[in-house]
């Protein structure tokens, strides 16, 4: 039998019950301790979860001697500082998304993670997900022929309140780095590479970070992306990509159930490939192979294109003027 691997979780917030919840589905990989500043809040998320341990720091979690690796799920902010920490114990990571704040923190990590052996990724969710695997064998295969545009939303409304995650500039806060992202991952899947020119716009809050912004990505050959992101403005949150031989449509892009492939002259022909729980269990499995294959990363969602991605958004900010708290 395979062994079990033992999670941690630092910072019990809101994602971090979702992904909870899922991690219980997958067999194989077991919560046993937890990790919040406040000793109630892990005492409370302990319990709902059935986790063995709840801590008050984060470096009481890491060093426990149990723990196979750490779901780090504190706010962009902290990403880097916490996903140190857990590799300086010598803990796998799964990090939630955006890694780190800039390309340059990120690059910090992996050197970390690579010099180590130890097993990094950034939790984007998406591209585990049952429909993008689907999706990605279908454009493979070259059921539209080539895609050459992208399309891609992500607008929702959150309220602009202080201290929220979503506006917050200390946080490192705004459109692109929390929700932007899954549309240049989406492009970046579709494509199967990285953007080679990069423009955008941004419309700034009152706390100098985006609410809404728009990316202008162009890939080899001409191929092109048309994306949008923002905080204060609810849109479909749909990608459309668009091939010489027609189209495919996917609803809710980022966490897809199913989508339309509409080849041109013809009917739509629906694909559905529902996934199970939240949808957080398909990344906590690909954790789970890596770790009993003695992998130091995943080929789904790579270093090198995690990287690539935070580098994308750090072009974006420059052009915008768009800093965080200890950047140059
Ligand atoms: N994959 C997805 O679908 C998804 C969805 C939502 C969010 N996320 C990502 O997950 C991360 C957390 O998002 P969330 O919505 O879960 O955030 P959250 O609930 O607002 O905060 C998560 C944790 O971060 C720490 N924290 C929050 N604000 C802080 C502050 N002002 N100072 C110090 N620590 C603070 C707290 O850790 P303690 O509990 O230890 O105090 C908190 O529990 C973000 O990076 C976000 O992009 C991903």
């Amino acid at each position: 039998m395979d062994k079990i691997i033992n999670w941690g979780i630092l910072g019990c917030g809101n994602i971090a019950n979702k992904f909870a919840t899922d991690l219980q589905t997958v067999s194989g990989s077991v919560l046993r301790a937890v990790a919040a500043q406040d000793l109630d809040r892990a005492q409370n998320f302990a319990k709902k979860h059935t986790v063995e341990r709840a801590y008050s720091n984060y470096t009481t979690l890491v060093n426990n001697p149990d723990l196979d690796v750490i779901y780090v799920a504190t706010t962009h902010n902290f990403h880097y500082e916490h996903a140190a920490l857990c590799l300086a114990a010598n803990k796998a990571v799964l990090c939630e998304k955006p890694i780190c704040v800039n390309a340059q923190e990120a690059r910090k990590l992996v050197e970390l993670s690579r010099e180590k052996d130890i097993f990094l990724m950034e939790a984007m969710w998406t591209r585990f997900l049952p429909a993008v695997i689907r999706l990605k064998k279908d454009l493979d295969s070259g059921i539209i022929g080539t895609p050459q545009l992208v399309q891609a939303d992500f607008g929702i409304t959150k309220p602009q309140e202080a201290g929220s995650r979503f506006y917050e500039n200390k946080l490192a806060a705004g459109a692109l780095l929390d929700l932007g992202i899954y549309t240049i991952n989406f492009a970046n899947i579709v494509f199967g590479s990285h953007p080679e020119r990069i423009s955008g716009y941004a419309q700034f809050t009152n706390q100098g970070v985006d609410q809404l912004s728009t990316y202008n990505l162009l890939y080899s050959e001409g191929r092109q992306a048309l994306l949008s992101a923002a905080v204060a403005l609810p849109t479909p949150h749909q990608a459309r990509i668009y091939g010489d031989k027609g189209r495919i449509v996917i609803d809710d892009f980022y966490h897809p159930q199913q989508y339309q492939i509409i080849l041109n002259g013809k009917k739509p022909q629906q694909v559905d490939e529902i996934f199970d729980g939240f949808g957080y269990l398909y990344e906590a499995r690909e954790v789970q192979q890596c770790l009993l294959g003695g992998k130091t990363e995943s080929m789904i969602c790579s270093l090198d294109e995690t990287v690539a991605i935070m580098q994308v958004m750090d072009d974006l900010r420059k052009q915008w003027g768009l800093r965080y708290p200890n950047e140059n």
